[in-house]
């Protein structure tokens, strides 16, 4: 048998369509590789769950280390800080790759606890009872401190890098939505400092978002306007089948022009709905040799199975939402349009609309839902809506077993060619 080589959820076997996202890092990369020189300000992707920002991210990472550079990833996650993971991963990755010669590995040792310290890490080294006293008397580590700490291990660890052969420095920061405004505050400060110097700083920092981040980054800093954001879309038809084609003809596996146009078609170049649906395919087909053709008829046997698991991401997201994060919900699902104005929401619950900032805030937030021009909103992922229109209707969330499926429910029909259109059905070489 052949392993399923789909990855909902997971980094995919085939990046696909992602091209010119990639051109454009490696651009901003090799301005640090050919003149040793900082990248730019900050390079953000942003988009909603699923549309492959993480995925962009890791490619990029194996690019640029395929490149001569060095990189550290951190992820923020919601009131936590990130700058203590970030200081310790650069330290690890210089460590890694063993750049270093031995006379010199000591003293950095060293110079990255005393910058450690700043962060809160805890040091092997005996810090002196003075500096001790002094640390345990401030609140919160000085924000300044931070700052030129922050530089010195930005500036540092990229030099470093290149006197030993290396192209430089590149940080990746992941979930940069939930990254604390303190922080962020620091990061950006620093960076903005070290571009004054821009020729002595090897390095740069790359990051990804859902759409909040924008908002979230000109809030810690006015200069975080500053940043590059770049809109991550949906893929394009072509680059979704090849999605979906691709990780298959790697195992000989051939998908039918019929069958990868119905997947891309309800998918609607969403990157975790093109892996959900062909993953669920491969797990009906279980093609066992190469040479084996997946059709149309096996995409519409493991619908249901493709349901089933959206659907449990949906219950999870619906049953995690407050009161009124619902009631949003409910009115944006039955609204009939794809999106709906701020003050269409606010009627429709008879409530005034500043009192529906914080709860759209969130659900912005979570991912869920996104701003889509003035003061308008929408759903992020296909299908939602329909989850929750089906939802209400039952009075109950709908078991996947009764209930018309999130990719069924006389849609299936219309959307997917019937499978005795086989004259067209036939393997794509
Ligand atoms: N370019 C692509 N080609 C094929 N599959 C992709 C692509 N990008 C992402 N995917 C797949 O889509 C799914 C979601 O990708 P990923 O986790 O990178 O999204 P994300 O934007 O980081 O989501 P989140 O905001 O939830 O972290 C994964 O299953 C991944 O394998
Ligand atoms: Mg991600």
């Amino acid at each position: 048998m052949l392993p399923n080589p789909y990855a909902p959820g997971e980094l995919p076997r085939v990046l696909a369509g992602r091209e010119q996202q990639q051109d454009r890092i490696r651009g901003y990369l090799s301005r640090i590789g050919t003149y040793g020189e900082m990248g730019g300000p900050l390079l953000v992707f942003q988009g909603p769950r699923g549309v492959g920002k993480t995925s962009l991210l890791r490619e990029a990472q194996r690019d640029a280390e395929a490149h001569g550079f060095i990189t550290a990833w951190v992820a923020c996650r919601r009131n936590a800080p990130f700058l203590p993971d970030l200081v310790s991963r650069v330290g690890k990755a210089i460590e890694t790759a063993d750049i270093l010669p031995r006379s010199e590995k000591g003293g950095w040792r060293l110079r990255l606890e005393s910058i450690g310290l700043e962060f809160g890490l805890p040091s092997v080294v005996k810090v002196s009872a003075k500096a001790a006293a002094e640390r345990s008397s401030a609140e919160a580590p000085p924000r300044g401190a931070q700052i030129s700490a922050l530089e010195d291990l930005l500036h540092e660890t990229g030099t470093r890098v290149r006197d030993h052969g290396g192209a430089g420095l590149v940080v990746f920061i992941d979930e940069l939505h939930a990254a604390t405004r303190d922080d962020l505050a620091v990061l950006l400060n620093a960076m903005q400092n070290l571009a004054g110097r821009r020729e002595e700083n090897p390095f740069a920092v790359i990051g990804a978002g859902l759409p909040s981040t924008p908002g979230v980054l000109v809030n810690a800093a006015t200069f975080g306007e500053r940043t590059t954001f770049l809109t991550l879309p949906r893929l394009e038809p072509a680059a979704a089948a090849a999605a979906v084609a691709e990780p298959a003809a790697e195992l000989g596996v051939d998908w039918t022009p019929a069958a990868l146009h119905a997947v891309a078609a309800e998918a609607q170049g969403f990157p975790y709905l093109l892996q959900v649906l062909a993953h669920a395919t491969w797990e009906v087909a279980q093609p066992s040799a190469a040479g084996e053709v997946l059709g149309i008829d096996q995409v519409h046997a493991g619908l249901p199975r493709a349901d089933d698991q959206l659907t449990a991401m949906y219950a999870a997201r619906w049953a995690a939402a407050t009161d009124l994060e619902k009631q949003i919900m409910a009115v944006m699902a039955q609204a009939g349009s794809p999106t709906v104005t701020r003050a269409e929401i606010a009627e429709a619950l008879g409530r005034p609309t500043q009192a529906l900032g914080v709860p759209r805030d969130r659900l912005i937030d979570k991912g869920i839902i996104e701003p889509a021009g003035r003061g308008e909103v929408r759903f992020t992922m296909p299908g939602f809506d329909r989850y929750i229109r089906e939802t209400l209707a039952t009075g109950a969330a709908p078991d996947a077993d009764q209930a018309p499926g999130r990719l069924g429910a006389g849609r299936r029909r219309r959307q997917l060619p019937p499978a005795s259109d086989a004259g067209r059905d036939t393997p794509r070489r």
